[in-house]
């Protein structure tokens, strides 16, 4: 560590060039050294879900070997846990890897908002609420930071999309921008402060990411409090020059001089203030310093592959969501005959491709796990090819027969590689028709059936109503057959939820018109109605709904309590429940509060996911499960005044098992300071100006000199009905006195109440 005297000191004998060639990467993941002058290099490394080290050859999308690490669940799975102190373990055990192997800064966490299903990156990514992005990328930034090893939170921000995604403009409203998009990065930065943060590659409201003032100096640095540097995503410089006067400290990667260069020749020319550079700098050295003293103190530090195995395999079980299990057919019991279809039984699918792709230690899938136990009586038909689209008679005949002989037969379908993956989005939500085929035809033939689902994001379910049991697993990282095994026969009850909605299809997804846009351009028409805010609005019927999951037991949620039931905005509300275990079998809950929005002329969500708390019950166990509120859990964000506003009214404060599933529910009253203009003019409207507590009297006053008690002809009477008389006085400008009053109001009138009212309000 230097102080920063001492670091100043380093800078002021650095010559201009020295300045602009650390201002990018040395090689892919290296910085640059000067040893000369005492300035180290660091290395950084993809993330989010292992370590993808490359010692040799170097890339961006895992083309080529990097050391064999150990691949944990992707961030889809992750989020699904609901299970901040999880997400936080696995973090610190990432962090532990990377101090064993000298690397600085893991990339990740990916915590961009699953707009649509069909994102490439969705496995990668958390989920389509803001709320739990944020709470789980803050665990993971904390987890891993705790070891004193740096995160680069990523895609910052707006990057829903792989396709164009070093040219699409993301376009959409503040309001969108604040409240869903940039939410999910908000609270890591701010509670957690990572130490880079990732700047994405595509445009947001036309202005590269890389380069973007507003975003990266204006809402990151001033209105958050960064301190630490912004990096690009490799490649996602243009205009460097720009870029470093906005905001961005680090390019990556190398630039082979060439961007340097332009800073040079940038500051010998005037247009490029050398205290800028100066400062950047400084602060790319403070990351450098901070980070390479930790290396060379790592000494404690080892990786443990086999022992990080086992940890990812408890990760795992806590990934899965049971979606459905008719006749509590699961957990099964090990006596019985089983029959196992399906190629991802074999060699599972559990990790995504692309810049996270991990080259595993080793790789469990489920028949590796049933030998490991000892269960060795199971009957195997790949039924398909875990790899393309193809069916195959053969295949399927021999999954059926084996089907008909068995109590039980569990399928592991789910997308193969190919359908999701960095670089591409998916065209459609459904899985290859070859699968669907055979599960079909098995299920017609087996006594029961259990789909178990290997894929990184939504997809249709044409057969859920055929088959008993669906446990979704996600991309359960290299241990996921023994997590698998522990759902499966019970050992473990599953306590996955859903991070994300499956619509019943694809057009039903509030992107679907806008997705992937129009050559450049994707416009965000749906604007802050993102996920369940939108199919709760339009009352859709979901096939599964966000925060969905079963378990092997029962809760029972009881005696929810408010600290009060009247609030101002700016205080705490606390809000406790008690939630008891009646079934048999030990299990972990997730109990989600929503927060109603109160009534308002504001275009609200109907519900917003504001908490949950995951518990551990033992059958007949009672706890209680606190949550605070906040300000922000009641808050939307006013474009006009550029803040977070509480409407006044009444919320209710909703305790559920799902977005679609509340249990108990109390209201609060909140009181708010209104947001009322400071001036009114000729445009404004009787409905406003009746609104503002402050001139409603002298409005009303006005009103009265219109004359509206003035006596009304026949025809007029049959014409205009009451509701289009009072609309008509409730919308008319202030101007429109002159023309609907019968000459009773003129402009001298007009201008004598805007006087008294606008001093009123003064
Ligand atoms: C990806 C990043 C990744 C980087 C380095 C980029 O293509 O978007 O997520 O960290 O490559 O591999």
């Amino acid at each position: 560590m230097k102080s920063a005297e001492e670091i100043r000191e380093i800078i002021s004998k650095l010559t201009l060039e020295e300045k602009a060639s650390l201002c990018s990467g040395n090689t892919f993941w290296l910085t640059k050294e000067i040893p000369e002058k005492g300035v180290p290099r660091i290395m950084v490394s993809d993330g989010p879900v292992g370590l993808r080290k490359q010692d040799n050859i170097e890339d961006h999308l895992g083309m080529n070997e990097s050391i064999k690490a150990v691949c944990f669940p992707a961030g889809v799975g992750m989020a699904a846990t609901f299970n901040r102190e999880l997400y936080g373990k696995m973090g610190e055990t990432l962090g532990e890897e990377c101090r064993a192997e000298n690397v600085a800064v893991i990339l990740g966490p990916a915590v961009n908002i699953k707009r649509s299903p069909l994102c490439g990156r969705n496995f990668e990514y958390l989920s389509e609420d803001p709320y739990l992005a944020s709470e789980m990328a803050t665990s993971y930034v904390k987890g891993v930071q705790s070891k004193h090893v740096g995160t680069s939170i990523k895609h910052f921000a707006v990057n829903n999309m792989e396709t164009r995604r070093f040219s699409a403009s993301s376009n959409l409203s503040e309001r969108a921008f604040r409240e869903i998009y940039l939410a999910a990065f908000e609270g890591p930065v701010r509670n957690a402060k990572p130490w880079t943060v990732m700047c994405s590659y595509n445009r947001i409201n036309g202005e590269l990411a890389s380069e973007n003032k507003y975003l990266l100096t204006d809402i990151l640095r001033n209105d958050w409090g960064f301190e630490g540097n912004v990096v690009s995503d490799w490649g996602a410089v243009s205009n460097r020059v720009k870029a470093l006067k906005n905001g961005l400290n680090l390019e990556m990667p190398t630039s082979y001089g060439e961007n340097d260069q332009l800073i040079v020749e940038a500051v010998k020319k005037g247009e490029l203030d050398e205290k800028i550079l100066d400062d950047n700098v400084f602060s790319l050295l403070k990351l450098t310093f901070d980070a390479y003293d930790n290396i060379n103190n790592s000494d404690d530090y080892t990786f443990d592959r086999d022992k990080h195995h086992d940890i990812a395999r408890d990760i795992a079980a806590e990934t899965f969501v049971l979606l459905k299990n008719e006749g509590n057919l699961l957990p099964l019991n090990k006596n019985m005959k089983i029959a196992v279809v399906g190629a991802y039984a074999e060699t599972p699918r559990f990790q995504g491709g692309g810049s996270a792709h991990i080259n595993c230690s080793k790789i469990t899938g489920f028949l590796d796990a049933c030998k490991e136990n000892g269960l060795v009586d199971i009957k195997f038909a790949k039924g398909f090819s875990p790899v393309a689209d193809d069916f195959n008679e053969n295949l399927c005949e021999e999954a059926i027969s084996i089907a008909k002989e068995a109590d039980v037969t569990l399928i592991f379908a789910g997308l193969p590689d190919i359908f999701e993956s960095e670089g591409y989005d998916r065209k459609h939500m459904s899985m290859p028709s070859c699968q669907l085929k055979v599960i079909a035809e098995v299920s017609k033939a087996a006594k029961k059936t259990v789909v178990v689902l290997h894929n990184g994001s939504p997809i249709e379910m044409p057969f859920v109503n055929d088959v008993d049991s669906i446990l979704e697993c996600y991309l359960g990282g290299q241990a996921v057959g023994s997590a698998q095994y522990d759902i499966i026969f019970g050992d473990k009850s599953p306590s996955g939820r859903l991070a994300e909605t499956f619509p019943i299809r694809l057009e039903d997804n509030p992107s679907y018109l806008n997705f992937p846009g129009c050559k450049n351009n994707v416009n965000y028409a749906e604007d802050i109605f993102v996920g369940y805010r939108y199919y709760d609005k339009k009352k859709m019927n979901v096939l599964f709904p966000f925060g969905f999951g079963l378990s092997y037991t029962e809760f029972k949620y009881d005696n929810l309590r408010l600290s009060s039931e009247n609030i101002n905005e700016n205080d705490e509300l606390k809000v406790l429940v008690d939630i008891t275990n009646t079934g048999s079998v030990e299990s972990k809950e997730v109990v989600q509060l929503y927060v109603k929005n109160c009534d308002t002329k504001v275009l609200r969500p109907i519900r917003e996911f504001k908490g949950f708390e995951k518990i551990s019950l033992k059958p007949g166990e009672t706890k209680t499960v606190e949550f605070k509120l906040c300000k922000r859990s009641f808050a939307y964000y006013e474009e006009i005044v550029k803040d977070w506003v509480v409407p006044a009214g009444t919320y209710e404060i909703e305790i559920g098992k799902d977005s679609r599933n509340i249990i108990l529910s109390k209201s609060v009253n909140i009181t708010s300071t209104p947001i009322l203009p400071d001036s009114y003019d000729y445009d404004t409207i009787t409905e406003d100006l009746l609104d503002d507590p402050r001139i409603s009297d002298l409005v009303k006053e006005y009103i009265g000199k219109g004359n509206p008690d003035r006596e009304k002809s026949e025809v007029e009477m049959e014409s205009i009905n009451e509701e289009m008389e009072y609309a008509g006085m409730m919308y008319s400008p202030l101007r429109s006195g002159l023309y609907f009053t019968g000459g009773n109001i003129r402009y001298d009138d007009i201008d004598e109440f805007l006087e008294k009212i606008n001093k009123a309000i003064k």
